[in-house]
């Protein structure tokens, strides 16, 4: 009966039991968190006479040795403990004695799990924050090199029009800037503080939450204490953030598969980030882009169970709510871990550019250049300079040529309008280098677009 609740118990819980209420397992992980908020939390109830100095100064040193164990890994995490709050309060009572006993004065786990795992959420997403930055550094730098390496662009996963290489890079870094600003918002509307709020409906100790929450970095103080203690929207959030990364990653990574494929070769994973296989001696595959994007089914799965365990949940607080640590852990370790190595596999990279040269010659990917010389060339409707551009394409394929390559004459019988200028229309480069609306594919568009992000990089590092 060594329970912190077990007073109005006769008999001991089943082992059975303990191994099913328990979270210490997996909360362990919130050391950090609840040993400076319980200290927080004790300064705040010196300040305000609810404990004295002494018994302040002992429950500080007594955190110290517990935060000191826990790092050397000498700490002794019980199944019988149940919880992390309950393990380290039980060790700093043993450690200082009745001081200890004070500490959850005018507290509840209800507050102090909100309290951990929101800090511990708002540090992880800061954290995600820089390295989703050092990840559109490394895409950026390719993009500089590469405003002139020309890939065909793709609709459907067809030939459309070629781009450059490095304007492919920045529509992922696009993508990703949009990651960090959500980050970044769930992180201002969440850095509010759940401590203070007891159980469910606040405590009857004269307590100053504001002294709390400012000693603890929040900007503010949760507005009502019903709603503090069952909110995981901060939970869901960086969940939602994270699933949306992935999928943006996934979709790189799927790129990045197609493109290491004999079909493309249009880049090599270096060997340092590739793997072989244990039947077929030639084999180099990208595990490391197949599994980006395998994780992230199972992060979209993570954030669609904390969905439903909190849904239709009464109020305030339910055990339910413990199961929302798993997935949250899970997600943010294999975010940590895919911005890493997607980086890592990003710098060491081997880009082709002659494979896809050679790829944007097939698919006639200057027809609309075509059509758009028809129209400011020879003032002929878009309409009708399409069914013209689709009849000099038909001629291409019957010659079985590109239509970059075929020869002026042919172009020339198909309507006379056309005339010889109409050749430089059709190099490759050119219709790259016409597309120079803004955001456009062009060289000098894609390297506005390179100065834009190495700014917006330079100014939020
Ligand atoms: N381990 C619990 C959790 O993660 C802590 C809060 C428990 N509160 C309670 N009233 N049983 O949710």
């Amino acid at each position: 009966m060594d329970k912190m609740w077990s007073g109005r118990f006769s008999a001991d819980a089943s082992s059975l039991l303990e191994r099913f209420n328990a979270s210490i397992m997996f909360d362990q992980k919130l050391y950090r968190e609840d040993i400076s908020g319980s200290v927080a939390h004790a300064q705040m109830l010196a300040h305000q006479g609810i404990l004295t100095s002494d018994e302040l100064a002992s429950i500080e040193l007594g955190m110290t040795q517990v935060l000191g164990e826990i790092e050397s890994g000498a700490f002794e995490w019980k199944i019988g403990d149940e919880d992390l709050h309950m393990a380290i309060e039980k060790r700093l009572t043993s450690l200082i004695g009745d001081a200890g006993k004070k500490l959850h004065t005018a507290r509840s786990r209800n507050d102090q799990v909100a309290l951990d795992f929101r800090r511990y959420v708002l540090r992880k997403n800061s954290e995600i924050v820089i390295q989703i930055k050092s990840l559109m550094g490394v895409l950026v730098d390719i993009a500089r090199d590469h405003t002139q390496t020309i890939l065909p662009g793709m609709t459907h996963l067809q030939h459309a029009q070629p781009i450059n290489f490095g304007f492919h890079m920045l529509a992922y870094v696009s993508m990703f800037k949009r990651d960090v600003e959500r980050f970044e918002s769930s992180y201002v509307r969440n850095n509010i503080s759940p401590i203070g709020c007891a159980a469910l409906a606040g405590t009857p100790h004269n307590i100053n939450r504001e002294m709390t929450a400012k000693a603890l970095g929040f900007d503010s103080v949760s507005i009502n204490c019903l709603d503090t203690v069952s909110d995981r929207d901060f939970a869901l959030e960086i969940l939602f953030n994270i699933s949306t990364l992935m999928m943006h990653i996934s979709r790189l990574a799927e790129e990045i598969i197609l493109w290491s494929s004999y079909e493309f070769r249009f880049v090599e994973l270096s060997d340092e980030y590739s793997t072989g296989s244990s039947i077929m001696p030639q084999k180099k595959n990208p595990d490391v882009p197949e599994l980006l994007r395998g994780k992230t089914g199972r992060v979209y799965g993570n954030l669609i169970g904390l969905l439903t365990v909190m849904k239709g949940l009464p109020l305030a607080y339910n055990k339910d709510t413990q199961e929302d640590k798993e997935g949250v852990f899970d997600s943010i370790d294999t975010i940590e871990m895919s911005l890493e190595i997607l980086g890592e596999a990003l710098k060491t990279m081997t880009i082709k550019p002659e494979n896809m040269a050679k790829a944007c010659k097939l698919g006639h990917l200057s027809a609309t250049d075509l059509a758009d010389y028809l129209v400011s060339h020879c003032d002929i409707p878009f309409r009708e300079a399409h069914h013209i551009t689709g009849r000099a394409v038909a001629r291409a394929e019957a010659l079985g040529i590109d239509l970059s390559d075929i020869h002026y004459n042919e172009l020339h019988k198909i309507d006379n309008r056309i005339e010889e200028n109409v050749m430089a229309h059709l190099a490759i480069s050119h219709s790259m280098n016409a597309r120079i609306s803004q955001g456009g594919t062009a060289q000098v568009r894609t390297l506005e677009q390179v100065v834009y992000f190495d700014n917006y990089l330079k100014e939020i590092k």
